[in-house]
């Protein structure tokens, strides 16, 4: 199936992404509308601190969903943008009442929010640790809670949570973002025992390596003396030994295979193109 191709593989069910307004998120609200799924896009102009990839509190999260929903709407998909920052108990809870009031049942959440930020741990702040903790792990757990209720009037569902290749190996500088990352693995394989006889399944994606607004970030940081950033990112390639970088639909794809796997539960899986092979 290419990109422009649609199925009615997740017709009759509803999604909530939750950091689907650009990205890697993005590209799964994309996915699971055109496999038939509505989809509620999920994202943030607003986040906690600076302490995230775009050095900053203003986002363009929800701008983007918006004009993400009114694009794919545009060509018969159903696809709404809600806002919510993923750290706010209160304003995911109102986002699960929205889908509660608005759609009225739910099949997949995907929680594809995440925030990193480049600091050796002995320069680290406190602050600087507890944001970038809680702004990739905050959100796992309120979001995963308050879709339960959701998902087990429906019949059960899927939850996917984003960890990352730093979810399964240490690198330098971003041990805040590992930390979470790796924490994601353990909420997700615990989370997945509690509900496994309520037919709800609970998996972690790991992405290896992404060319979104967080790499454009990372590269900046990691760029050294008289390379462009370019070259920077082509000397990233030596860390995958398939050699590829991956893109955005390569991780949508486990996404919507995840959305629709019904015996597969409690599982971390990778899409790195071989960085973290055993
Ligand atoms: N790009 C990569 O190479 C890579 C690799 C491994 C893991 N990941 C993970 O994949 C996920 C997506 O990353 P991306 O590369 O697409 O980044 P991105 O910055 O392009 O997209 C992240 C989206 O999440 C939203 N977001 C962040 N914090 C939020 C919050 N508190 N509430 C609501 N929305 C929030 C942002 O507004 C943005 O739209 C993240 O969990 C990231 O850690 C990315």
């Amino acid at each position: 199936m290419t990109s422009n191709d649609r199925g009615t593989r997740l017709a009759g069910q509803v999604a909530l992404v939750v950091g689907g307004g650009r990205g890697i998120g993005a590209a799964v609200v994309e996915t699971l509308a055109r496999n038939g799924a509505r989809v509620v896009a999920a994202d943030t102009d607003r986040l906690p601190s600076a302490y995230n990839h775009y050095r900053s509190t203003a986002v363009t999260g929800y701008a983007e969903a918006r004009e993400l929903a009114v694009r794919l709407a545009a060509e018969g998909m159903a696809v709404t943008a809600a806002e919510v920052d993923a750290t706010d108990e209160d304003a995911v809870r109102r986002l699960y009442q929205g889908v509660a009031d608005g759609p009225g049942r739910l099949d997949t959440v995907v929680n594809a929010f995440g925030v990193t930020h480049v600091s050796p741990v002995e320069r680290m702040e406190l602050a600087e640790f507890r944001h970038v903790v809680s702004g990739n792990l905050d959100g796992v757990f309120l979001s995963s809670r308050e879709a339960l209720p959701l998902l087990r009037a429906s019949g059960g569902g899927s939850i996917v949570n984003f960890s990352s290749v730093s979810g399964r190996s240490g690198f330098a500088k971003v041990a805040h973002y590992c930390a979470a990352k790796f924490g994601v693995v353990g909420f997700t394989a615990a989370l997945a025992q509690e509900v496994a006889k309520e037919n709800i399944r609970v998996n972690a994606v790991c992405p290896g390596m992404v060319r979104t607004g967080m790499w454009d970030y990372l590269l900046s940081e990691f760029v050294r003396p008289g390379e462009t950033e370019d070259e920077c990112w082509e000397r990233m390639r030596a860390m995958v030994p398939q050699r590829e970088f991956q893109t955005p639909e390569d991780i949508a794809d486990l996404v919507l295979y995840l959305a629709a796997a019904p015996r597969v539960t409690g599982q971390a899986i990778s899409v790195d193109g071989g960085m973290t092979a055993p």
